[in-house]
């Protein structure tokens, strides 16, 4: 089995079921093919280029005539065809053209860590190589080593770029993405996410037109709005058939994904950190690194896509004991008290949580400084003592004795105008100097492209963590970055700013991953606006959306599941009227919703009636039960939320299988409803566990399970099925 295979001029890189291949022409690299599994053969006949009519360049060799229509697959600015460049250098000169050509190939076992940055790991017993094809700009000296690193049983490969500048002069990069993919269109459909606040990865499917598609985020962070990844599927692809290839980032701040078709029928996938406002320079000897991109492809439609970056996230991006561990049953006191709160209502809630089955409780914001409201304190992370009168620890130890682990909130990268912290280091905020800094939900943001105020951050969490059995974090980020300014870095800096602040906040959470390796951080930007791959290698599970109502959540959810495990994703039961929409939805339907990875509740355990606190006790134990299923098993998406009449999963794990289903429209003449199960084994005899009745494998997937839609009318009701 030859995972990476190089033959004359060609290089072949070959997962379990796919093949990516690429050409190397007079020193040029292009892409030949990424699809299905090839044989390991001589491919040459794809990378052949025919003429145009364009002859306005040099001949490059007889199978690449010109470089405008050359599947280049790392295209530098300049080359004359409509291609969105990779790179782009300026050189000391002021041009900014570059000509990189291949000067070594190296193959080596495993895969390389990329400095500072998060990203994919392989470990002893998987079976993954790396590529690293160097390239050179002969006049300039500027190198460009590509990296590609193929996780053979995951069907997944990455890719990155290491560009050093061995010159004789400072060049600055005004764009480097981690990658382009370019292939002949296929009828292709772009998809891709779009958001708010409240209503995060919503899907989106649109042909590919020669205007092309981007989705960008320029706001500091990966954002409700635009989460880093895109999917080219064929127009008639569909959740299990069609050619779908999907690439994702490793990367939480401004990110560019974009497709573009140009005049010969060529698309150029590409992405990486957005260009806007980049640029980084590159002293004599200097190399920068840009963020991994995942990348996979499936012939069976999106739903394997999906499973292909579930896999992979899980197992070679989240870390530390949470990527195996039971992620703990929490309840979180937010929509239970906001900021109304005292010890003494933590302790009840304890007590009241302790005999539910809950596993960790968490106070949310408004425990440290003079936090009454989301006015004031942020970066003052001592505890109130006005609130919590007998201290942290006291608290904390009261928690543990009722057998429940303590979680608290933190918004370390922000800051407060009022603040101690900010009376003592105003120089320590993100402002454009000789102007006012703009305030978001009143709170300014803090400098982390500062070292030390890295440190601070740091810090303020360490001592928490240190002298008390605090062992969870919730982490929130609540404003976009905007006016952009530092009073550490040099003018000459100021367009490194978005990418070193982003360097200062992975380097502060990989010394907390170090340091508290026991402790589970949750992610959180206003619920679900920084939801990516580089916050969940620190981060293993992510606050999906702020928006707790069941009803919304179905598509939230599902949009979520297209690239992100559902164990990454967290899911509340939370009260009814719903705080968000007013809604008022069943407990069945809540918690229907919310079983994931990492399930929990968002409400105030002591206003539960008697019936429901039954109801959730049993809840709990049956997920307690069938963890691993929620948080390992295999997920399918039955229904599209957002056009069909029931939001419809299901998760398979060995032999068992849990199918939900949410009825978000109901209708004075229901449809007679059959759910067709996927993935299971067409032999087998599974047991419905609550009604004993039998069915084979083969009746489940080719007829299905029958919906009894006539049953009770009513939007909102909910099903849930266990089959052994
Ligand atoms: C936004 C988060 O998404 C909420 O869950 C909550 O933690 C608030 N911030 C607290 O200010």
């Amino acid at each position: 089995m030859n995972i990476i295979m190089q033959l004359n001029n060609q290089l072949q890189l070959n997962t379990k079921n796919t093949s990516y291949v690429m050409h190397i022409e007079n020193g040029i690299l292009t892409h030949t093919y990424y699809g299905k599994r090839l044989p390991d053969a001589d491919h040459g006949y794809m990378a052949k280029r025919y003429s145009y009519n364009c002859n306005f360049q040099s001949k490059i060799s007889p199978n690449l005539p010109s470089l405008d229509n050359a599947l280049l697959e790392y295209p530098p600015f300049g080359e004359g065809g409509i291609i969105t460049p990779a790179i782009e250098v300026l050189n000391c000169d002021g041009t900014n053209f570059a000509d990189f050509r291949v000067t070594d190939i190296i193959i080596t076992d495993g895969k390389p860590v990329l400095c500072g940055l998060p990203a994919t790991y392989a470990e002893d017993e998987d079976k993954v190589k790396t590529l690293e094809v160097k390239t050179k700009d002969a006049v300039s000296n500027v190198e460009v080593s590509l990296f590609y690193t193929v996780f053979y049983e995951y069907d997944v490969i990455t890719r990155w770029a290491v560009i050093t500048n061995n010159g004789k002069d400072s060049v600055t990069l005004l764009k480097a993405l981690s990658g382009n993919i370019a292939f002949e269109n296929k009828n292709y459909d772009v998809i891709s996410n779009f958001g708010a606040w409240a209503r995060e990865r919503q899907i989106e499917r649109a042909p590919l037109l020669h205007t092309g598609a981007t989705t960008f985020s320029n706001c500091g962070s990966s954002s409700h709005r635009a989460n880093p990844f895109m999917i080219l599927a064929q127009h008639t692809a569909t959740e299990d058939s069609g050619e779908a290839i999907g690439v994702a980032l490793a990367y939480s701040g401004n990110h560019q994904m974009s497709a573009t078709l140009n005049e010969y029928n060529v698309v150029n996938f590409s992405a990486g950190i957005s260009p806007d406002n980049f640029r980084w320079t590159l002293g004599i000897g200097d190399a920068f690194t840009t963020p991994e991109l995942v990348i996979s492809f499936s012939a069976n439609g999106l739903n394997t896509l999906s499973q292909n970056f579930h896999s992979i996230i899980k197992n070679r991006v989240c870390r530390g004991v949470y990527r195996d561990k039971k992620r703990p049953v929490l309840l979180n006191l937010w929509e239970a008290c906001y900021f109304d709160f005292n010890d003494e209502k933590i302790k009840s809630a304890a007590d009241s949580a302790a005999d539910l089955g809950i596993e960790l409780l968490v106070i949310d914001d408004g425990w440290f400084g003079n936090r009454n409201n989301d006015h004031t304190s942020l970066g003052d992370w001592y505890v109130n003592e006005n609130k919590i009168k007998c201290g942290l620890k006291n608290l904390c130890d009261y928690v543990n004795s009722k057998g429940l682990m303590l979680g608290i909130w933190f918004e370390p990268e922000m800051i407060s105008p009022e603040s101690e912290l900010f009376k003592k280091h105003p120089e320590w905020v993100i402002k454009v100097n000789g102007r006012e800094p703009t305030k978001f939900r009143w709170q300014l943001q803090l400098d982390l492209a500062n070292p030390e105020v890295c440190d601070f951050v740091y810090d303020s969490i360490a001592n928490i963590l240190k002298t008390t059995n605090i062992q969870y974090i919730k982490w929130d980020y609540n404003r976009t970055m905007a006016h952009v300014g530092s009073a550490y870095l040099k003018a000459e800096q100021m367009g490194e700013y978005y990418h070193r602040y982003v360097l200062g906040l992975y380097g502060v959470l990989e010394r907390l991953n170090n340091d508290f390796p026991n402790v589970l951080i949750e992610g959180c930007a206003s619920g679900g606006g920084r939801f990516d791959i580089g916050m969940l290698y620190y981060t293993p599970q992510i606050w999906t959306s702020d928006d707790t109502d069941a009803v919304e959540r179905t598509a939230i959810q599902y949009g979520t599941s297209l690239i992100y495990p559902m164990s990454a994703q967290s899911a509340h039961v939370s009260v009814c009227p719903n705080h968000q929409t007013g809604r008022t939805v069943s407990m069945d339907t809540r918690h229907t919703v919310a079983l994931t990875g990492s399930f929990g509740y968002e409400l105030d355990p002591c206003k539960i009636d008697d019936s429901d606190r039954e109801y959730i006790k049993e809840f709990i134990k049956f997920y307690n039960d069938n963890f691993d299923v929620f948080q390992n098993g295999k997920y399918y998406r039955l229904s599209n939320p957002a056009i069909d009449d029931y939001a419809i999963y299901q998760y398979i794990l060995g032999n068992t299988v849990i199918v939900g289903a949410i009825r978000l429209n109901s209708h004075a003449v229901n449809l007679q409803n059959t759910i067709r199960l996927k993935g299971l084994d067409e032999n087998y005899l599974y047991t419905d566990t609550k009604t004993g009745e039998k069915y084979y494998g083969s009746q489940l997937i080719n007829y299905g399970l029958k919906l009894a839609a006539s049953e009770s009318a009513g939007d909102y009701k909910s099903f849930l099925w266990m089959f052994k």
